[in-house]
């Protein structure tokens, strides 16, 4: 793959299941990994009266040509982390619009963890009708199911799928 591809993990733990499957990803596709428990992103804020590290964070992302998010399923859900981090994006479409004009064709990949067997569609709908929203370029989510642990052996041949899938989408 010829493209720079950067992924950021929005987990409670930077070294669970989330990450293990991030770790394992970015091995085999040669991508950077961002960690959201290293910044400080603070919640939407309707008067934008903000003092941390999304605008900076960001314009660094917005230099890849494809991001992918990475989260476990808390609740059926997207984590707190990654639904406060995709909330500021709102912050692209209102005082930072030039950045938020750059996520229009963007590259996006969704992967997850979960210890249910597959996830709702709920699940992965937040994150297609957001893309939609935005205009980027969806290329689909990678769901792998943790009992309890990530276990590599265990997800190396849908890894490895997923890799290809996403490249012809
Ligand atoms: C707060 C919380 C909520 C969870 N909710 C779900 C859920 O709704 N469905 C599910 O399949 N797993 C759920 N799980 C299990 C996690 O998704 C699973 O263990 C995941 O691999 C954890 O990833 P992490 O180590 O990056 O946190 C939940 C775990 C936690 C801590």
């Amino acid at each position: 793959m010829s493209e720079s591809t950067v992924i950021i993990l929005g987990s409670s733990r930077s070294d669970g299941n989330t990450s293990a499957l991030v770790h394992d990803y970015a091995t085999i596709i040669n991508a950077t990994v961002v960690d959201l428990n290293d910044y400080e992103i603070s919640p939407f804020d309707y008067n934008a009266d903000y003092n941390d590290d999304f605008i900076s964070l960001m314009a660094g992302l917005l230099k890849y040509d494809r991001i992918i998010l990475a989260t476990p399923m808390y609740w059926y859900s997207a984590s707190a982390q990654m639904k406060t981090f995709i909330d500021r994006w709102s912050d692209l479409l209102k005082t930072e619009k030039a950045k938020g004009r750059q996520l229009r064709g963007k590259q996006v990949v969704v992967l997850a963890t979960g210890s249910d067997k597959i996830p709702p569609n709920c699940f992965e709908q937040m994150f297609q009708l957001t893309f939609r929203y935005l205009g980027m370029d969806y290329r689909g989510m990678l769901y792998c199911q943790c009992e309890s642990q990530y276990l590599v052996e265990h997800h190396h041949e849908a890894i490895a799928k997923f890799v290809i899938q996403m490249d012809r989408n």
